[in-house]
């Protein structure tokens, strides 16, 4: 369905983000057939560059990051005719006036994304003010990091809230755009089978994973400052966690939603002081392999042998609330891992009693896996009848549900969705200000831990599941961690 005309404005629009994910992202929404009459994409940076040179990036951007069978020719022109260029300085102000002369006075919807670091989100959004281009129909999205830590993630919203109310901030967690992802909601919330047994009665524990094979991908100095929790942990892994640990929300409507995420953040059992080094894990890879071959370590990669940076954390939560009491939840992600792999484990009790024979073979507990990327899918295992006459045998088999092999439809990219619902004025995969810092007011303490010196951090292997105190962190508790493939 075509949504209303619009005006996306990307500062930051010849950076990193525009090319590999909004400029291909809102290149496939053209395709689609979502846009209608003038919806207009100007990108703004502060290179001098004329709007057939920005047509040129943008076509390159698409060629290099859309698959070749899905860039239509026609399409493709249609589309870079939206584009065009504006030269503009965020912190001198230069450009601003230009900007607003190119979108001229209109009721349409506005939109401004800030592809760009967050020390420039302040000036932009006072240019923006101070211009005259904010709009009713106005909406900004921001990018994390929002913030290093509690204390500047809410000066930055104060500096972003200034000038915007919080209906027009569209804080982005790309996690929440990922179909996997809402799909978590679909299954939780349209199905009856699940939510009776969702919680500590019959729910062992729960483990989210999220591993990659890749290392810095030349983001050295903004990941050396960053590591694993805040890149990770703090926004995608809480995210994650929310939406497995909420309680149905009234309606799908933003609020409704961000609600119920809130509550599981703020009943997070804080962890500080002498359970940092009990409840969490910081690894960081040494060479290894990785499925392009050989890699060097994160060190030698930095060029610095000093950096204590995690590029790997697992840690055990625990939500102190009525569903969830007792029931772990072990976290952890991590760069050059064995494989790359996302998916949420939903471990179940053992049965109160078993009424088979011995020689029927072991009860094993239900399981239900959610695999968010790649090949998309969940898996129910169940305990079932070994088929033949040989008497009863149990066995364990998973009712699997393959997205790719049940639906023969393109995967879309999760800023897709994100941005057309900035467009629709849709906040409910959004970061409402209040999650952002409940999240950080979790994560603070264990980075005091950690900077306190409590605790080192192990190096690892590249390529294999991260350091071993990982594996010792789940194995005290006589558990182990599903092993992803
Ligand atoms: C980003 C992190 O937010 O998410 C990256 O900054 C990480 O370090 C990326 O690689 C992972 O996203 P995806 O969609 O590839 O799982």
């Amino acid at each position: 369905i075509p949504v209303d005309p619009f005006d996306f404005i990307i500062f930051g629009g010849t950076g990193d983000l525009a090319e590999r994910k909004l400029i291909p992202a809102l290149y496939q929404r053209q395709v689609a057939g979502q846009f209608s009459e003038p919806t207009r994409i100007i990108g703004a940076s502060r290179t001098q560059m004329s709007d057939k040179e920005y047509r040129n990036f943008a076509e390159a951007a698409i060629r290099e990051h859309v698959k070749k069978e899905e860039v239509d020719a026609k399409e493709l022109k249609a589309f870079l005719e939206r584009l065009t260029h504006l030269s503009i300085d965020a912190v001198s102000g230069e450009g601003f006036a230009g900007l607003r002369k190119a979108l001229g006075e209109t009721k349409r919807i506005r939109a401004f994304y800030l592809a760009v670091a967050p020390s420039l989100f302040g000036s932009i959004a006072t240019n923006l003010k101070s211009n005259k281009l904010i709009t009713p129909a106005t909406r900004i999205i921001v990018e994390k990091p929002i913030g290093r830590d509690l204390e500047s993630a809410m000066s930055l919203n104060d500096e972003i809230g200034k000038v915007f109310n919080e209906r027009q901030i569209f804080r982005i967690d790309h996690y929440l755009g990922k179909e996997t992802v809402q799909n978590l909601m679909a299954l939780r919330f349209a199905n009856v089978l699940f939510e009776p047994l969702w919680n500590a009665t019959y729910i062992d524990h729960v483990q989210i994973t999220v591993a990659e094979t890749v290392g810095l991908e030349g983001r050295v100095s903004y990941y050396d400052k960053s590591g694993a929790l805040r890149d990770m942990v703090q926004n995608h892994i809480m995210q994650l966690l929310c939406l497995v640990a909420m309680e149905p929300p009234a309606s799908m409507s933003a609020d409704a939603v961000r609600d119920e995420k809130l509550k599981v953040l703020r009943s997070l059992k804080p962890i500080q002081g002498n359970d940092v080094p009990k409840l969490t894990v910081r690894g960081q890879y040494r060479a290894g392999a990785a499925p392009t071959g050989p890699v060097k370590g994160y060190l030698e990669e930095l060029e610095d042998d000093a950096s204590t940076t995690e590029t790997f954390v697992a840690l055990k939560a625990e939500i102190a609330n009525w569903r969830w009491a007792g029931v772990p939840f072990y976290l952890r992600t991590g760069k050059r891992l064995a494989s790359r792999v996302s998916e949420i484990v939903i471990q179940f009790k053992h049965v109160p009693h078993s009424i088979f024979a011995d020689n029927a073979g072991e009860i094993v507990a239900n399981q239900l896996v959610i695999r968010l990327q790649p090949d998309e899918g969940v898996k129910q295992w169940l305990m079932i009848k070994d088929p033949g006459p040989g008497g009863m045998r149990l066995r364990h088999v998973p009712l699997d549900m393959s997205f790719a092999s049940a639906f023969n439809v393109r995967n879309p990219d999760a800023y897709e969705r994100l941005i057309m619902d900035v467009v629709r004025g849709n906040q409910t995969l959004f970061m409402r200000r209040d999650e952002v810092e409940a999240a950080w007011r979790f994560v603070d303490p264990i980075l005091g831990g950690w900077s306190d010196g409590v605790q080192d951090v192990q190096g690892y292997t590249s390529g294999t599941w991260g350091p071993s105190g990982s594996i010792a962190l789940i194995e005290r508790d006589g558990r182990t961690w599903h092993e992803s493939t």
